[in-house]
């Protein structure tokens, strides 16, 4: 019913479909994100004022449902890697009943939209039972994860009507990243080189985000291949498995195509035996450390007549020439961002495909926007 009211509130301003308008505004949601979490001028993270010492914390705990969770999963991979700070992560609807041994005083980390979703609320009163430092990251931060948090860190995002959650998940990301960095500072493992660096990355964000959309063509070429098949394979590695896994959700949300994610370096210990023309394959391959290993992966799955569609950069490209049969080009990132960038073009990817299957894309059926029973 919220949905209901805010849609009639809210205009598609033009577009099909409030989630096409919501895909374009990935980016202006991106910066005013960062603009509320980092200082224009110190260009340093500012948190809320908290009741704990960031500095202090033993672990995190983080955990979510369906798109939230993956950004959960990329929020994990930064906080190990740059703020080394050990993270356990499950969705919302495992942790509530699995009553791991916590240390007094680790940080909960909770990840939603809505601030909601009856799992996710679950699992934070948990958390502060076993006394945790409950902080949700929250689009409606006057919610009852909200109102049950010891802090809430806000995304800019404004009300998202379409069911699947798009523009949300990229705000989420740039809460993670910038929580990441305010973490790593205060544990003192983070040069004030590397912290300029990792700022200014996110700061350059949203430009590069605005310069996906000339891929237009390219996502929709890539659409029209899937559009042909049953199953659909999603590969990434490291920081980006979490984009694939994101890209496979949202296909199967609103263009009922069955899809599965992967590990790429997994695909050898089972889904290689579904590999042949039929089973077109999405990589998530910027060019980062990882870059090699995936491309090995491919070389296997292109042997068994694989068709692989990949989005990277310009540097990627040149060396996936010949294998991929669609390659979405986009801007060179710093790896530390990368993961916010790709999941725009994986977004697009399923909404297009969505058009040409002609489904019911911001309803999809049988979901919720906000699943507020267990
Ligand atoms: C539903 C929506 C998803 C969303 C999930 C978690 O399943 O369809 O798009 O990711 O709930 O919602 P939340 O509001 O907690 O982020």
């Amino acid at each position: 019913q919220t949905v209901a009211l805010m849609a009639g509130a809210v205009g598609k301003d033009g577009y099909r479909h409030y989630m096409e308008k919501e895909l374009h505004e990935h980016p202006v949601v991106i910066g005013q994100t960062l603009q509320r979490m980092i200082d224009p001028v110190t260009r340093q993270v500012v948190l809320p004022t908290l009741s704990f010492d960031l500095a202090t914390l033993p672990r995190a705990v983080i955990t979510a449902c369906g798109s939230a969770f993956y950004a959960g999963l990329i929020g994990r991979y930064w906080l190990e890697a740059e703020a080394r700070l050990p993270v356990d992560i499950d969705v919302a609807s495992e942790l509530r009943y699995r009553n791991p041994p916590l240390t007094e005083g680790g940080l909960g980390l909770l990840i939603s939209q809505s601030g909601e979703t009856a799992d996710t609320l679950a699992a934070l009163r948990g958390l502060r039972s076993a006394g945790q430092h409950v902080v949700s990251v929250l689009n409606v931060e006057a919610s009852t994860m909200g109102r049950e948090s010891d802090a809430v860190l806000g995304m800019v995002a404004g009300p998202e009507i379409s069911v699947a959650s798009t523009k949300a998940f990229t705000a989420q990301l740039a809460v993670l990243a910038s929580l990441t960095i305010a973490i790593a500072q205060a544990r003192g493992v983070l040069s004030p080189a590397r912290q300029q660096h990792l700022t200014a990355s996110l700061l350059d964000l949203p430009s590069r985000a605005a310069e996906v959309f000339v891929q237009g063509d390219a996502i929709r070429a890539m659409a029209a291949i899937i559009a042909e098949a049953r199953d659909v394979l999603y590969l990434g590695r490291g920081i980006c498995f979490p984009v694939a896994l994101e890209g496979a959700l949202k296909l199967k949300e609103i263009s009922y195509i069955h899809a599965e994610a992967y590990a790429a370096g997994e695909m050898k210990h089972g889904p290689i035996s579904l590999i042949d023309r039929t089973v077109p394959i999405v990589v998530i391959a910027p060019s980062n450390i990882l870059f090699d290993k995936t491309l090995s992966n491919l070389q296997e799955a292109r042997a068994r007549g694989g068709r692989i569609l990949v989005f990277t950069d310009a540097q990627g490209a040149a060396r996936l020439k010949d294998l991929a049969e669609a390659i979405v080009v986009l801007p060179t990132v710093d790896a530390f961002v990368a993961p916010i960038l790709y999941t725009i073009p994986v977004q697009i990817l399923a909404y297009e495909v969505a058009l040409l299957k002609g489904t019911d894309v911001d309803q999809p059926r049988n979901l919720a926007k906000s699943v507020t029973v267990e």
